[in-house]
């Protein structure tokens, strides 16, 4: 058996803008934490039979799993691999947290292709091809905290770890607003983004943007941290709502879930938001306020499902 699991990612400074469709090259580098509470175990093994797609169980049809066998066949070409493959993935997402399962999705592919044919790729390697399945999955390789950046080509352009054991005292709330699949895929968002008038400064800012970001983690300084990924976050939604045409992933709870951060943070309670390419909020927080800052969501919105997050580990090798 060659089952691996990886974590998804949640990014602080994110990535927005691709150089290369084809080969998800971005056009600025990007930091995330690795999360705990959600991840994608995958396992590879040869078949008689035509490639096969398993999800949660199901076998998915050819439309499905199209992404899938298009990637699979990347890297077969590559290592000069015939074998028709039989893939099983199971997403531990809770039932769609809102949080992307395509970065944890292509982490865990890539590492069962190498464990499958014991290629003994690098974690950089990995990292190399997570990303030219899912942008974002090229961090899901690592723990903790870590960095892609963006390179020049396809072999500069991979993540590397910069605290793969934080000691950070820091938490992610996800709050399930709205479950529904996203209206508009990233990629489409991201060249959509390219039209805003703002995107530029958009892409001057991101050098200092991650030193600063680099900066906070190594002070331990959680206030610094959440400001800046909150700047962010509100950087990009600015750029699609200036994009032409403009547009927007938030939704009239996205911005009563904004309003509520606010008032917590006018209260005393220290906390600071996040979100990407959905109406799905992200609150950072510390241990001491989750609790708390929980109770407020759920007061606020009926049946709202809130999952608590924190560090999580690289990709892992079950057997
Ligand atoms: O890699 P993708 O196609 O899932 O795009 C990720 C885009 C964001 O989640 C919005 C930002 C990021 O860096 O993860």
């Amino acid at each position: 058996m060659n089952k691996v699991r990886a974590h998804t990612n949640i990014a602080l400074i994110k990535y927005w803008g691709k150089a290369d469709t084809l080969l998800r090259l971005p056009l600025m580098s990007s930091l995330s934490m690795t999360l705990d509470a959600f991840y994608t175990e995958t396992s590879i093994e040869a078949t008689d039979g035509p490639d096969q797609f398993y999800l949660n169980g199901s076998l998915q049809d050819d439309r499905t799993a199209k992404r899938v066998f298009k990637y699979l066949n990347l890297l077969k070409q590559n290592y000069g691999k015939i074998d028709n493959l039989l893939v099983k993935s199971d997403n531990h997402v809770p039932t769609a947290a809102g949080l992307a399962s395509s970065s944890s999705a292509f982490a865990a592919m890539a590492a069962a292709f190498d464990s499958y044919y014991q290629l003994n790729l690098s974690k950089r390697d990995l990292s190399i091809w997570a990303r030219q399945g899912s942008g974002s999955a090229s961090r899901s390789i690592f723990g903790g905290f870590s960095i892609w950046q963006k390179g020049h080509d396809s072999a500069s352009s991979y993540a590397y770890p910069i605290d793969e054991n934080p000691q950070m005292d820091l938490h992610l709330l996800a709050i399930e607003l709205n479950v529904k699949k996203k209206k508009l895929s990233s990629t489409q968002g991201m060249l959509q983004a390219k039209s805003s008038p703002f995107f530029q400064t958009w892409l001057d800012r991101n050098e200092q943007e991650i030193s600063q970001m680099q900066d906070a983690i190594s002070n331990n300084d959680f206030t610094k941290l959440g400001e800046l990924a909150e700047l962010n976050a509100n950087e990009m939604h600015a750029i699609n709502l200036s994009a032409q045409p403009g547009f927007t992933y938030f939704e009239p709870n996205t911005l009563k879930a904004i309003n509520i951060v606010h008032e917590l943070r006018s209260e005393g309670i220290e906390c600071y938001y996040t979100l990407d390419a959905g109406p799905n909020l992200k609150i950072l927080c510390q241990l001491r306020n989750v609790k708390f800052i929980k109770n407020r969501f759920e007061s606020v919105f009926d049946n709202v499902n809130i999952i608590d997050a924190s560090f999580g580990p690289g990709i892992t090798y079950l057997d």
